[in-house]
């Protein structure tokens, strides 16, 4: 069985490695990486190849940054003549996510006749401002078969018309990737060259366009930050998105030593610094599901959540666009135990199931409406 995945993004790399893990034990199983270069740099990229020991992608497309429409148009193009020329017997195109590379690959697998699967399939915010949303929508419509990693992603596609038989819930893929590197994670001295001296902390990452890109509310989310550092120092690991907003507001924290602006981790040394927070504040989507893996008190600085089993399971909370809410929802989680709730079958074992799918559904009827 041959099988293609395009990955684009950093969130897509770390999904990718549980997946090769798992697609490498099956000897039939041919599996082909298409990169489509809209992260690129070391910080973003290539540090997570190394680290999560992925094998160098058999094709790049080298699209870059850009607004939407060109990272997806380009993302188009480029894989469209790819699997033209170069890809001739595919059994199954995998998307993953829902950044550019996804929705790219899904109109392109879908144009060409290949069957196409999707993983992470069903999540909804159920907030098309999102860009993210858009892609997870158009993703799922054309997918063959939707492979689910948050239990209400099966209610949302039954909801919208999908069959039963292309739809199965697998589990989270990137808890697979997570709990195979925690010990090298945990043997990593990032504390101690952040120089942390066992003081308690929290965790910030905030790179979405609706956080960052209105300087009046990235204000507010850095004057909110200011005042937690009053019960706790917090380690603001910033995007390259953020660092170019807050050089343009000219952002310096108050107290350095208590609000650390860090630059980008790679994938082992965000995970000892998350596993070791007392609470992680964020909009990314895996560092929800990554803190309720963890255990580890998380609050999403969103209005809502397209992954809700990780406030179901206890540990995510949404704060919504209310920065001034941050401050007292800091300290009652200071001061409340965790919870240790995971949602099913987020147990290391989905790259196999989903493995097991492709295999089982490699006679499914193409999508026809
Ligand atoms: C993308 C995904 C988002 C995911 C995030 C994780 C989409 C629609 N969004 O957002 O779902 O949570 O990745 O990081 O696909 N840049 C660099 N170096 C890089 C990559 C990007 O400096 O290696 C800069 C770009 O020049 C740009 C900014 O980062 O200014 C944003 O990059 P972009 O690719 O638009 O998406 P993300 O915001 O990273």
């Amino acid at each position: 069985m041959n099988v293609v995945s395009v990955v684009g993004t950093r969130p897509n790399f770390v999904k990718l490695a549980g997946l090769h893990q798992a697609f490498q034990t099956i000897p039939d199983l041919h599996h082909k990486v298409v990169h489509t270069g809209q992260h690129y740099d070391f910080k973003l990229n290539a540090v997570f190849f190394q680290e999560l020991k992925i094998p160098e992608p058999d094709y790049y497309l080298e699209i870059g940054s850009g607004s939407h429409a060109e990272q997806v148009g380009n993302t188009m193009i480029a894989l469209e003549n790819l699997l033209r020329e170069e890809i001739s017997t595919v059994d199954w195109i995998l998307a993953i996510g829902d950044v550019n590379a996804a929705i790219s690959t899904a109109m392109v697998a879908k144009k060409l006749n290949h069957r196409l699967v999707h993983v992470e399939a069903g999540l909804r915010s159920f907030d098309w401002q999102m860009p993210e949303e858009i892609n997870r929508v158009v993703t799922d419509r054309l997918s063959d078969l939707l492979l689910v990693s948050d239990p209400v992603g099966v209610e949302n596609l039954q909801q919208e018309g999908v069959e039963d038989e292309r739809i199965v819930y697998v589990g989270n893929v990137m808890i697979d990737t997570l709990r195979a590197n925690l010990h090298l994670a945990e043997a990593r001295p990032i504390l101690k060259d952040l120089d942390s001296q066992d003081n308690p902390y929290g965790v910030i990452t905030l790179h979405r366009p609706s956080n960052v890109d209105d300087p009046h509310k990235l204000h507010g989310w850095l004057q909110a930050f200011e005042a937690v550092t009053a019960h706790l120092n917090l380690f603001f690991v910033v995007h390259p998105r953020t660092q170019a907003r807050l050089s343009d507001l000219g952002f310096q924290p108050t107290d350095p030593d208590r609000l650390r602006l860090i630059d980008s981790l790679g994938y082992l040394d965000m995970l000892a610094l998350q596993k070791g927070a007392k609470v992680v504040l964020t909009d990314s989507g895996g560092i929800q599901e990554e803190t309720t893996a963890l255990g580890v008190p998380c609050l999403t600085l969103r209005d809502n959540t397209e992954r809700p089993a990780t406030v179901d399971s206890g540990t995510n909370q949404l704060i919504g666009s209310k920065p001034e809410a941050l401050l007292e929802a800091v300290t009652k989680i200071l001061n409340t135990p965790a919870s240790t709730q995971v949602p099913p079958l987020w147990d290391g074992q989905t790259g196999q199931r989903i493995a097991q799918c492709l295999l089982n559904s490699v006679n499914l009827p193409l999508r026809n409406q």
